[in-house]
């Protein structure tokens, strides 16, 4: 398939805030070509980051010079290696305001989530009764919303069929925003906790959780926060935020896979059981039973993904080089550019906010008469990567209508460029599926 990359009729685009070139440069896997030698056109960040070198640079410094296993052994290597990731935990706390003893580290959002879910139900059971302040049971009720990714919707679903708790939800409206209508009915007295995406991952939409952290309040229940899809792309500080959790991964923010975190106010952190237990996370262990440590280490058993934690703290600082100001304009900029293109192409229909406001750099759509699965195949064939399907978050797309979407999601090293490329792929896939005049402008 022949591809000729157009630019749109309109006014030339105001420049990018990054330096796109610049930042193109530290990403190796940029270099590459795919698909019989064209350009990789990364359009997928969304569900996973590319890396930068400094990021491999510092696991690999990490395995040849100082691997060791953490809070463990008296020897430099262990004192090495314990103070690199207790370094990067400082880092990483700076990054979202809060400090280090709230800082816990997990393998991914999902498995952060699951400790807290697995936390509130080991409440109800708990031996000590400091632990049973959070504890859910029957008669409680746990809100999320129907744009939560699978990660936040399971977790509660087998946190209620486990302790008898109800699972209750806030809707969507017709152009991709939270329907907050039911607010007051919805959250109220029986809730004991609010789990809400700050973006979502198919919609692209920015929630308004001030309304939300503010009657969680009102009722006494926790709220949790899934950052995975804001907290790479936007300024976030736990205070302003005014949460209980943020949970957020590291390889959708140019870190390493198996890694992720769960940031807890301390006090609620204090107040809770651990999910998984094991070394390193006990205080006195005796064959009668064991007694466990403060946060962060409570919920951190076993050796942690050491590597990969200072390679997320390599991946935060090269964030904080870029400023994250400029991280969220700039894909501002490409998301009104995306959904301005995607505009002139008939019989696409973006699924989502149609206008930035509140908006971040995801973009699903649909194609007349051809099924997302053929666009994505088509985009690949011309070295696009994007991602179709439910996106993990199947509730969306029933809402909707639509069997799946093709999903665009932008980073630091996305330029006009590749939406341009991405805007005539399009149309060469309705050429070659001959379904609209489409065309290559
Ligand atoms: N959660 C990731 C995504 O939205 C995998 O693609």
């Amino acid at each position: 398939m022949t591809q000729t990359v157009s630019r749109p009729a309109g006014a030339p685009q105001a420049p990018l805030p990054l330096d796109v070139e610049a930042i193109r440069a530290d990403f190796p896997i940029l270099g590459r070509t795919v698909r019989n030698g064209r350009r990789l056109v990364y359009l997928d960040s969304g569900a996973t980051s590319q890396k930068p070198r400094s990021v491999l640079d510092a696991e690999r410094d990490f395995y040849e010079n100082h691997n060791a296993a953490p809070h463990r052994g008296a020897h430099q290597l262990a004192e090495e290696a314990t103070g690199l990731y207790e370094a990067a935990r400082a880092t990483i706390g700076a990054f979202i305001g809060a400090p280090e003893n709230e800082i816990v580290f997990t393998r991914n959002t999902t498995d952060a989530i699951n400790t807290v879910a697995y936390a509130l139900s080991n409440a109800a059971t708990a031996k000590e009764p400091a632990f049973r302040r959070y504890a859910v049971g029957q008669g409680d009720e746990i809100v999320v919303t129907e744009m939560e990714h699978h990660a936040n919707l399971v977790p509660w679903q087998q946190l209620c069929e486990r302790t008898g708790a109800t699972l209750r939800w806030l809707g969507l409206t017709d152009d991709g925003r939270l329907d907050l209508a039911n607010l007051a009915t919805v959250v109220n007295d029986r809730t004991k906790l609010v789990a809400v995406t700050q973006q979502s991952n198919i919609l692209g939409t920015i929630n308004p959780l001030g309304d939300i952290v503010a009657r969680a309040r009102e009722v006494g229940a926790l709220v949790l926060v899934d950052g995975a899809q804001s907290v790479p792309h936007q300024p976030v500080d736990v205070t302003a935020l005014g949460a209980d959790f943020l949970v957020f991964s590291g390889h959708k923010m140019l870190g390493p896979t198996g890694v992720g975190v769960l940031w807890g106010r301390y006090d609620v952190l204090d107040a809770l059981p651990p999910f998984l237990t094991g070394g390193s996370m006990i205080e006195v262990v005796r064959m009668e039973g064991s007694t466990f440590m403060p946060p962060p280490q409570r919920f951190e058993a076993g050796v942690p993904m050491t590597a990969q934690v200072i390679g997320l703290g390599a991946a935060v600082e090269y964030l904080q080089r870029l400023g994250m100001d400029k991280v969220e304009a700039h894909e501002q900029a490409l998301t009104g550019y995306a959904l301005a293109r995607l505009a002139e192409i008939p019989g696409v229909t973006v699924i989502g906010p149609p206008d930035t406001v509140a908006r971040g750099g995801a973009v699903s759509f649909t194609v007349e008469g051809i099924h997302p699965h053929d666009v994505g195949q088509v985009l690949d064939d011309l070295g696009i990567a994007v991602r179709v399907g439910h996106h993990c978050a199947w509730p969306v797309v029933r809402r909707y209508g639509v069997p799946a979407t093709t999903r665009a999601t932008f980073y630091v090293h996305t330029g006009y460029d590749d939406i341009d490329a991405l805007a005539d792929g399009i149309r060469s896939a309705q050429q070659f599926f001959g379904v609209a005049a489409g065309g290559v402008s």
